[in-house]
């Protein structure tokens, strides 16, 4: 159990308290001038024309007319809070990262959940995933746990994201349907993309209609690497566990709270810690010697698998509290900005092809979001740990650096910071050994697409097979093309007959006997043609 001791405060809070605004204090301009009227514009005559030399209504106008920021291209609603993480154990052994070092150790986060789709103004109850981002302002840096309540992706290779969210996002004549699935271009997509099929089984699942952000689980989804003081490395996957347990609620419930409550998550997440009932989750790792590497009957940097918890329990390591809301939604919950590519010493990547492209499109994207290459600057994305380095100016630069020179190699002194060494905690890249061909292909071991989705759907109890039967009748219902209800049939046959029968019959299409190979732009060349064949559905 984790020791009992006071809830800290996050420090990089406490240095941005915007002191600037309160009740007893003068209004003043933004530059600190004392203002008697901001009601009335300056004009000639109380009549007459207003006067462009009015600087307290133009700044007023010009700070109003550039509030909006563009919203996240994807996860752009959410909701944030701060808590605090702690381990029940040291994890010295596997992983030489400090704040999974020392079970007195608390450090602060940052989490925002989110859903995927929608745009800021969209309902909470969509159905749809809901990411799980998680900011650990640690002693060593910032590492930012950038995962999803859903432990599989839609995608085996980072390439087809931009195709991916380009189908599931508003068709781009009208912009309909608001986040939801319920639309021909994603299910035209998903039919060509049989490696979606697990993952569309959860997402037609009650995990993709959460009761509440604070009974959902999370998943760093892709496997990482821990690394030891050694220098000895360790496969890992990352859980959240809720201590209130993993609940949903059910489709009709989700679609009445949509129009009565749009808020439902965000208002249950800000009441429940306004009123000290703090969310919780515990922290899982499964862990797996590089030496097993190969013992599975699925590749462990295929995002698109699950490793089974019988193969590989899940360990509890610590938990997460989060115990104090946001004091400006713009300022921390918007404006902050995570990265898969965050990590501190101890933590590194795999060759996962999904998580090495998201290693380069999240810095690139918050830059055309945020605005400028200083937003580690902004409170909410600060680390705790001292910054020092040669990186200078840009727009909006808050740090006013000091000393005469700002390069390395350097013999003149003037102010440079040194470079760490191992032994005093710098990070190092673990040195993984490739020896490879440059080529387009993927691994053959990345080609059974269909037994994990029917591990999945053969785990859920009848009730909860009903609802996915009920979730494909309901979303594919509304798309207007036949052959994309055909095509979807077939792959269902691949998961479970009897939910493509069902599917199917609420359709008012047969079962395919000889199901269309599906187009699937992604067959790996070297791979056997035959593994793709979806096999004959039996005679209904
Ligand atoms: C947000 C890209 C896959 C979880 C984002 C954003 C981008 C992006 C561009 C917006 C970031 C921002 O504006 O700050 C990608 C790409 C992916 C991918 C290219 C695959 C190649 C995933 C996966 C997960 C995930 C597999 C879960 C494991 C999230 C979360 C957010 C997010 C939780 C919202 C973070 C927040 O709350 O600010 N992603 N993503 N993404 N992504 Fe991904």
């Amino acid at each position: 159990m984790a020791k009992k001791t006071p809830t800290p405060t996050p420090k990089q809070i406490d240095l941005d308290k915007d002191t600037r605004s309160s009740t007893d204090q003068f209004l003043t301009t933004n530059q600190g001038v004392r203002i008697q009227d901001n009601q009335n514009t300056l004009k000639a005559g109380d009549r007459g024309p207003s006067l462009l030399e009015d600087f307290i209504f133009r700044e007023k106008m010009f700070h109003f007319d550039h509030e909006r920021i563009p919203e996240r291209v994807v996860h752009a609603r959410g909701a944030g809070a701060h808590g605090y993480f702690q381990p029940y154990q040291s994890m010295a052994a596997v992983t030489k990262a400090g704040f999974l070092a020392d079970p007195d150790k608390q450090t602060p986060v940052f989490v925002r959940f989110s859903t995927v789709v929608g745009s800021r103004g969209s309902t909470d109850l969509a159905r749809d995933v809901r990411g799980f981002a998680v900011k650990f302002y640690t002693d060593e840096g910032i590492f930012d746990l950038v995962g999803n309540n859903i432990p599989v992706f839609f995608i085996q290779d980072a390439m087809k994201f931009p195709d991916l969210v380009h189908s599931i996002k508003p068709e781009p004549h009208n912009e309909i349907p608001q986040a939801t699935a319920a639309h021909n271009t994603f299910w035209d997509f998903i039919s060509l993309m049989p490696e979606s099929m697990h993952m569309i089984l959860w997402a037609m699942s009650d995990r993709a209609i959460p009761r509440s952000y604070r009974m959902m689980e999370g998943f760093g989804v892709h496997t990482f690497r821990f690394v030891n003081a050694d220098g000895k490395g360790t496969f890992v996957k990352f859980h959240w566990k809720p201590m209130l347990g993993v609940h949903a609620v059910a489709w009709d419930e989700a679609q009445k709270i949509s129009g009565v409550d749009p808020d439902f998550h965000r208002r249950d997440l800000w009441e429940a810690i306004e009123s000290g009932v703090f969310p919780e989750w515990e922290l899982g790792v499964q862990l797996v010697a590089e030496e097993d590497e190969h013992n599975f009957p699925f590749d462990l940097l295929d995002p698109t698998k699950i490793i089974p918890e019988e193969m590989v329990p899940v360990q509890r390591i610590g938990k997460m509290v989060l115990n104090r809301n946001p004091d400006n939604f713009f300022a921390e919950t918007e404006q902050v900005a995570f990265h898969p590519g965050h990590i501190v010493p101890g933590i590194d990547f795999t060759n996962d092809p999904l998580l090495q492209g998201r290693l380069f499109s999240y810095l690139d994207t918050q830059l055309s979001r945020l605005g400028s290459p200083n937003f580690h600057e902004l409170p909410i994305n600060r680390p705790v740990a001292p910054v020092h380095n040669n990186q200078r100016d840009g727009h909006m630069r808050h740090t006013i650096n000091r000393g005469t020179t700002s390069y390395q190699p350097n013999s003149l002194g003037g102010g440079c910071p040194y470079q760490a060494m191992l032994s005093e905690g710098g990070f190092s890249s673990y040195p993984e050994r490739i020896d490879a061909h440059k080529v387009r292909d993927r691994s053959a071991s990345f080609s059974d697409h269909f037994s994990q989705a029917s591990l999945f759907y053969h785990s859920q109890s009848p009730a909860e097979q009903q609802h996915i039967i009920d979730a494909f009748s309901f979303e594919l219902g509304k798309v207007t093309y036949p052959h994309i209800h055909e095509r979807m049939v077939g792959l269902l046959t691949q998961v479970d007959e009897d939910l493509a029968r069902a599917v199917a019959a609420n359709l008012g299409v047969a079962v395919p006997h000889e199901p269309e190979k599906p187009m699937n732009a992604g067959v790996p060349t070297d791979a056997d043609p035959e593994k793709y064949e979806p096999k004959a559905a039996k005679p209904p």
